[in-house]
């Protein structure tokens, strides 16, 4: 069976910390860059494949933090712009998961980087500032981990690191409201349960709304560190994967409808 839907990304990313010493190669860096060509036409995004700068991640290289990072997507957002910062979420997450399809680790990055040597190989517009960057490469031992079972990389997805529960992610949900919500409603809440978030502090919660048959994702308001807003683009794109055709309205309290 061929894995090649953006669900089986879900089901066998992880943060990726060790990296091999080997550059992309020119074929899946080129493929890379009208992936997101082609978002940043479609989402307005002005994202960027910034590659061999082993500098940006220079003090986690060496601490052992992380290994042999050197590429990276870089997040050029508006400066200030709330929705900005979720749209920039949901979309480089869908360049995650494309680029997992290919066999290439991924880490989302918020702290473990130099954000001043990174800028400087992006272009940065008049009113735009780089947000987050995403680390891409090959994970360490790929050829190993490339001739890995779909099933076993599904099965360390799901065991290789605590998550909040199902209930935990519906928290304004009674048990009766859970066992009577519609399947693609608990596929979509599974599936963002998966999602990366910073400091896996998984901030996003889901509550279906039988009047209007949508979904709704609401960020806890006791999380306010700085990532939380990409976090809540990250979840809504993994619910909407889950869940099947339909389409989220952006900011917290947004609604998920069906299609
Ligand atoms: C917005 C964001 C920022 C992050 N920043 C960092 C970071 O600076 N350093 C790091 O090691 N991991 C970082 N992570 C990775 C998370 O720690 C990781 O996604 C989380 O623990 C869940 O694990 P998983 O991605 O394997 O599912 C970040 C993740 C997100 C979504």
């Amino acid at each position: 069976m061929e894995h090649t839907q953006l669900i089986d990304a879900v089901n066998i990313r992880t943060a990726v910390r060790a990296y091999d010493n080997e550059p992309i190669d020119d074929d899946t860096a080129r493929q890379l860059s009208m992936t997101l060509d082609a978002i940043n036409t479609l989402a307005g995004t002005h994202m960027q494949l910034v590659l061999n700068q082993p500098k940006v991640f220079a003090a986690a290289n060496e601490s052992g933090h992380l290994t042999n990072a050197a590429n990276y997507i870089a997040l050029v957002e508006p400066n200030d712009d709330l929705e900005a910062r979720e749209r920039a979420g949901f979309y480089a997450e869908r360049a995650v998961l494309t680029a997992t399809l290919r066999g290439l680790g991924t880490l989302w990055v918020g702290g473990s980087w130099d954000r001043d040597e990174a800028a400087r190989h992006c272009r940065i517009e008049h009113g735009e500032e780089l947000y987050l960057c995403v680390v891409i490469g090959y994970p360490e031992h790929h050829l190993s981990y490339q001739a890995k079972s779909y099933d076993e990389l599904v099965e360390f997805q799901r065991s290789h690191r605590p998550t909040k529960t199902f209930a935990q992610f519906t928290a304004e949900m009674s048990d009766t409201e859970r066992a009577a919500a519609p399947d693609w409603f608990t596929a979509g809440v599974e599936t963002a349960m998966k999602a990366p978030s910073a400091m896996n502090k998984q901030p996003v919660t889901f509550t279906y709304d039988a009047v209007t048959d949508s979904a709704i994702a609401r960020l806890d308001p006791r999380e306010t560190y700085r990532e939380t807003l990409n976090d809540l683009g990250i979840a809504k794109l993994h619910f909407q994967i889950g869940a099947g055709t339909g389409e989220w309205t952006w900011g917290d309290g947004g609604r998920f409808t069906r299609k």
